[in-house]
């Protein structure tokens, strides 16, 4: 673990590009808009005020002082806390597979949305597109069409991964965050310039205060907080890892956040001003065109792109743009959590070779995603993976740091180097107001999706791909939660010390 960022600005490029991704510009207005759009937006943000930033601020200052990824910085604050780690770990792992294979079909709408070669019908285009089964276990063999942008996407990835920390995510991120910007702000642009554009805005913005006191709104609110601000993985604590000691985390939290959350917004004016025009051309309700899940970005969008009255293509290649360049931010930092975990643990002394352990798996179980199962295998993946394993690693996580070790320890590393300091608020947000919010949101998720199952598929595709791959999760946790580790890596005496008087700018 000797690489390191080589700015605080590449580091918050990084956790930027990390926090900006699929979930901003795609996740978040289908989940604004099932939640009735402006309704969603007050309780989203009193997430980010009570969880966002907390947890942020929390995962920033374990990363940074115990110097490790989630594993072993958990396992230095409490050897009881590892197997956590681990679970965020293998929840990452089963993200970076098919989080793989959406970046790969926003690359080929890239160049589909040149000439809208989706033609007049994108939902049964993208259906053929992926050569979709009826089920998740009628692989219907890999999809030749696919196999390209798959390798491509892999290959870009490897290239990143390898250049390591500075020269790999620090660049790319450097990179890409940039071109974001302003594929997003021409998306914006031509989005509020359309007819219908105020009634998509307006749905997205008008507060209705009725359903604040609808529990869904309220866990739909926390658990996007999650996806998009990247916490709970183990991403962040991972990535602050790599902080030289006298960095300012408080401000470095509020900075991601803004950004983030800055973004969404942004971006999402771009999508909800789209989704009104097209509310308005087919006569139907925004909430009927937006809340479509998966089918957002890759059937209703495609559909509005074809029907715009000019500049189709570039509108296109700007959405398509986006999305993918924020996937690859964002999936970097998901596989570096994989990556960080076990070099931490097993003190592999190759970057390149932990690399490698990594991508192989990763490669190989991907290959699902490309096969005419991948649609529903991924859509059942997701769910699980995000509404019950990311819930309860969040739940967990602050239960440990808050009820079962020091967190006034926590808040006085938080506050070292930090220009302005969080009060004891902050104690108390983590401890009362996130832990019963998460707590009542892992038991409503949980006690769903057991009784009732999850969409319309079979209950053995649910088993072997929702709950089968939790229980991977579960058992590979157990398995690197007891294999030996390097002597002493769990202590906190083995904390690297690295470049301690070196200020950053
Ligand atoms: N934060 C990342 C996203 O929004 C994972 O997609």
């Amino acid at each position: 673990m000797n690489d390191k960022w080589n700015s605080k600005l590449g580091f918050l490029m990084a956790a930027i590009g990390s926090a900006v991704g699929l979930g901003n510009l795609w996740r978040f207005p289908y989940v604004a808009a099932s939640n009735g759009g402006g309704a969603f937006l007050l309780p989203y943000f009193f997430a980010i005020i009570t969880a966002g930033i907390p947890i942020l601020i929390m995962e920033y200052a374990i990363g940074k002082t115990y110097r490790g990824g989630a594993p072993a910085a958990l396992a230095r604050i409490n050897q009881k806390f590892e197997w956590l780690g681990w679970v965020q770990v293998m929840v990452s792992f089963m993200i970076l597979i098919y989080y793989f294979a959406i970046v790969v079909w926003t690359l080929c709408y890239v160049f589909f949305s040149i000439k809208q070669t989706w033609g007049a019908d994108p939902t049964s285009f993208f259906v053929s597109f992926l050569g979709t089964t009826d089920s998740a276990h009628h692989f219907g063999g890999i999809k030749t069409n696919l196999i390209l942008p798959f390798l491509i996407v892999w290959g870009l990835a490897a290239v990143i991964m390898y250049a390591g920390i500075s020269k790999g995510i620090e660049r790319a991120c450097r990179i890409g965050l940039p071109i974001l910007l302003i594929l997003t702000f021409v998306l914006v642009i031509r989005g509020i310039t359309l007819p219908g554009a105020t009634e998509g805005l307006q749905y997205m913005f008008k507060p209705r205060w009725s359903s604040l006191h609808d529990p869904h709104v309220w866990v739909a609110a926390y658990g996007q907080i999650f996806y998009s601000l990247s916490i709970a993985f183990g991403i962040m604590v991972s990535y602050a890892s790599y902080l030289p000691k006298k960095t300012d985390v408080v401000n470095s939290a509020f900075i991601t956040a803004c950004a983030n959350h800055g973004f969404e917004i942004f971006a999402g004016i771009g999508v909800f001003s789209i989704i009104g025009f097209m509310a308005s051309q087919q006569g139907v309700p925004i909430e009927q065109v937006a809340g479509q899940g998966v089918g957002l970005a890759f059937m209703t969008f495609p559909t509005a792109i074809s029907t715009l009255p000019a500049m189709n293509g570039l509108v296109g290649v700007c959405f398509f743009g986006a999305l993918f360049v924020a996937g690859i931010t964002s999936l970097i930092s998901i596989s570096q959590v994989i990556i960080t975990g076990i070099e931490g643990k097993f003190k592999i002394s190759s970057h390149k070779r932990a690399v490698t352990l990594v991508f192989v798996p990763s490669f190989l179980l991907s290959i699902l995603f490309i096969t005419g199962a991948g649609l529903n295998i991924l859509d059942i993946l997701d769910a699980h993976i995000n509404n019950v394993g990311l819930t309860v690693c969040g739940f967990v996580e602050v239960l440990m740091i808050s009820w079962l070790s020091n967190p006034e320890k926590i808040r006085t590393l938080a506050n070292e180097y930090s220009n302005f300091s969080v009060g004891k608020w902050w104690t108390y947000s983590l401890k009362i107001i996130t832990v019963i919010m998460l707590g009542v949101m892992t038991f409503l998720n949980t006690y769903q999706y057991i009784t009732k199952g999850y969409g319309s598929y079979s209950r053995l595709d649910q088993a072997i791909f929702g709950w089968g791959a939790l229980l991977i999760v579960a058992v590979f946790a157990v398995i690197f939660t007891r294999a030996k580790g390097f002597p002493g890596y769990n202590s906190i005496d083995s904390i690297p010390v690295v470049d301690d008087d070196e200020e950053v700018a």
